[in-house]
């Protein structure tokens, strides 16, 4: 692996890293103080060269921030959610707060996602208060409010390819999810029955386990993954490899998974002193990596699996 681009954030625990959609070796990244139990929160700007890793903007609210997604359609513009229950809608072009912020959510918000597919401008959050709401980022009221989980939701996604759909996990499957290819699985609140379904969705779980689900047909995982140790916080499917994934953990560890082999784990990045909670794939480079973790670092990286042909 070559070297890590690292940049030190004393005082801020991350807890998302994505990178822009538009311009290339552009990181957001939703930071809190105090492991997100107290204090504020911090979205950072980054950007990324030759040279390092250096802060473009820096933004505060009042409460931590656990997510952050960029917007589909206008490169200055991210989503991010809060432990207070509000969304918050940032204009990078501009130094100051929010431009809307979106409070309906009574506890945590853990996760927000803009949706890819073509035609829909629609943010996704999930909270500790158990439900899921869709909202158009111009408008200040969700457009729906999804019930059905009975616990904590941990992570909420949009299909890339189906409009409409999203997945959310709460209790049983813990943590975190991740769309390969088309589809999803959406619940309303009219309509409990799970719909859609075909092609892969992975979950990452507390049991420390990643497992594959085709959709069709979800009474058993088509491939499971083991090797953290401890519960996986997030996981990413590749941009560019079909069947890579990488997850990140209360283990601190990055690894990095190719499903379609027999012996699936093709690396293990220790690089993080702490729960390392945010990861994404860059969308312009087929060997770029970032994550960020409760130790106060962001690191940006080319992990050797990806940079050496197998
Ligand atoms: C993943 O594994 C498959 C099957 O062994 C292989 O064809 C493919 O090249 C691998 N991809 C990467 C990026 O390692």
């Amino acid at each position: 692996m070559s070297a890590a681009r690292t940049l030190r954030v004393p005082g801020r625990h991350g807890y998302a890293a994505e990178f822009s959609p538009y311009l290339p070796g552009r990181l957001a990244c939703a930071a809190a103080q105090h492991y997100g139990i107290a204090g504020c929160g911090t979205l950072l700007i980054l950007d990324h060269s030759e040279s390092g890793l250096r802060i473009f903007r820096s933004f505060d609210w009042n409460d931590g921030l656990f997510d952050v997604t960029w917007s589909e359609n206008n490169e200055h513009v991210l989503v991010t959610c809060s432990g207070d229950g509000s969304l918050q809608l940032w204009d990078t072009a501009k130094a100051t707060g929010p431009l809307q912020v979106y409070k309906e959510h009574t506890q945590e918000v853990y996760s927000v996602d803009w949706s890819q597919t073509r035609g829909e401008q629609l943010v996704v959050s999930g909270s500790w208060d158990q439900t899921v709401k869709v909202w158009d980022p111009t408008v200040e009221k969700s457009l729906c409010t999804f019930r059905g989980h009975e616990s904590v939701i941990y992570s909420t996604i949009w299909s890339p390819h189906i409009p409409g759909c999203f997945a959310s996990a709460s209790d049983i499957v813990k943590a975190s999810t991740s769309y390969s290819g088309s589809v999803a699985n959406g619940r309303s609140e009219n309509d409990k029955e799970k719909l859609v379904i075909q092609n892969l969705l992975v979950t990452g779980a507390v049991d420390c386990s990643l497992r594959g689900w085709d959709l069709r047909n979800v009474r058993q995982p088509v491939f499971e993954l083991l090797g953290h140790t401890y519960a996986i916080r997030r996981v990413k499917f590749s941009p560019f490899h079909a069947s890579v994934l990488a997850s990140c953990s209360y283990d601190f560890t990055v690894r990095f998974w190719n499903f379609s082999k027999p012996d699936p784990l093709l690396e293990t990045v220790e690089h993080h002193t702490e729960f390392t909670c945010g990861l994404d794939f860059s969308l312009q480079s087929p060997t770029q990596v970032a994550d960020c973790s409760w130790d106060e670092t962001i690191k940006i990286y080319d992990p050797a699996c990806l940079t050496i042909p197998a």
